[in-house]
């Protein structure tokens, strides 16, 4: 290598391997770079893979954590890599494995089908009762700013799965339904334009959802974008709680077929296109 400016530091990376092709268990490969301040782990990765070993694998897209894609574990703690800079973590040696609590594709590439087919199953749209509404609308879907809070910090999720990757209690039920999606469910259910409680808590209220947290509260901790899945699940809770108890009734409220007072009326309200499939 070359000599080194003050500001570079030799840091090792020490990287989880595993072609299921060839290999018969994982191992750790070790591979020495050169890292300059402001390097994120990405970088790190790309330099890696250009200048020593092709062959390594691993997931990313927007390079901004925005996609979700770069997830892994980074000297033990779920994390994006374009979203970390390598010399904010370490000084010396760095740890790169794929996230946990998932199968491997290959080398740092989690399998993240589960992730989003359970984010499926939770119904994860505002369901509206009033189909004819939804067709031909002649009122709006307002929404106070107040209402809009409510779920706003959960809209954030990217789908990354780090959540689900920091989960105690998915680490020993993978049928467990995990964080994202159950956030998701309380996302949706609490949206007052929605009335699509009554599908959701069959999913999330059953043996793998939501009463099955203890609230570890590692999800929240490891979310890059700021988001609380620990406290939506605990409010999902209160809500199937209340639901079973015939306290609160969920439907839309606030769907308003005229206007509030103040607010002027489009003079033309544009009609939905029609469904491109049967409806049953
Ligand atoms: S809640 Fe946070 S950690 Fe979990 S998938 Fe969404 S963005 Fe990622
Ligand atoms: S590459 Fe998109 S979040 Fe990291």
């Amino acid at each position: 290598m070359a000599k080194k400016t003050q500001k570079e530091t030799d840091i090792i990376f020490y990287i989880h391997r595993f072609n299921p092709d060839v290999d018969s268990k994982p191992y750790t490969q070790k591979y020495t770079i050169r890292v300059e301040p402001g390097m994120t782990v990405l970088d790190g990765l790309h330099l890696i893979k250009e200048t020593q070993d092709a062959t390594l694998s691993y997931r990313f897209s927007c390079r901004m954590g925005v996609c979700g894609s770069c997830g892994m574990l980074l000297n033990g703690r779920p994390s994006l890599a374009c979203n970390t800079q390598i010399l904010d973590i370490t000084m010396k040696n760095l740890t790169v494995a794929p996230l946990p609590n998932f199968n491997i594709v290959k080398d740092l590439v989690p399998e993240l089908t589960p992730l989003f087919e359970k984010h499926i199953s939770i119904h994860p749209y505002v369901i509206q009762n009033k189909t004819d509404e939804m067709l031909d609308p002649t009122g709006e879907f307002y929404q106070s700013p107040e209402e809009l809070t409510k779920y706003l910090q959960f809209s954030y999720c990217i789908k990354c799965g780090l959540c689900m990757a920091a989960c105690p209690t998915l680490a020993t039920d993978s049928e467990y339904l995990g964080p994202q999606p159950m956030l998701q469910s309380y996302r949706y259910s609490i949206d007052t334009r929605d009335d699509g409680f009554d599908k959701r808590k069959k999913v999330v209220g059953n043996t793998h959802g939501v009463f099955r947290c203890h609230y570890a509260g590692e999800c929240s901790n490891v979310c890059p974008k700021g988001v609380d899945p620990a406290r939506a699940i605990q409010l999902m809770k209160r809500e199937l709680v209340l639901d079973y108890l015939k306290i609160k009734k969920h439907r839309s409220t606030s769907f308003i077929m005229g206007k509030p007072e103040g607010v002027k009326r489009r003079p033309e309200i544009p009609k939905a296109p029609p469904f491109t499939v049967e409806q049953k």
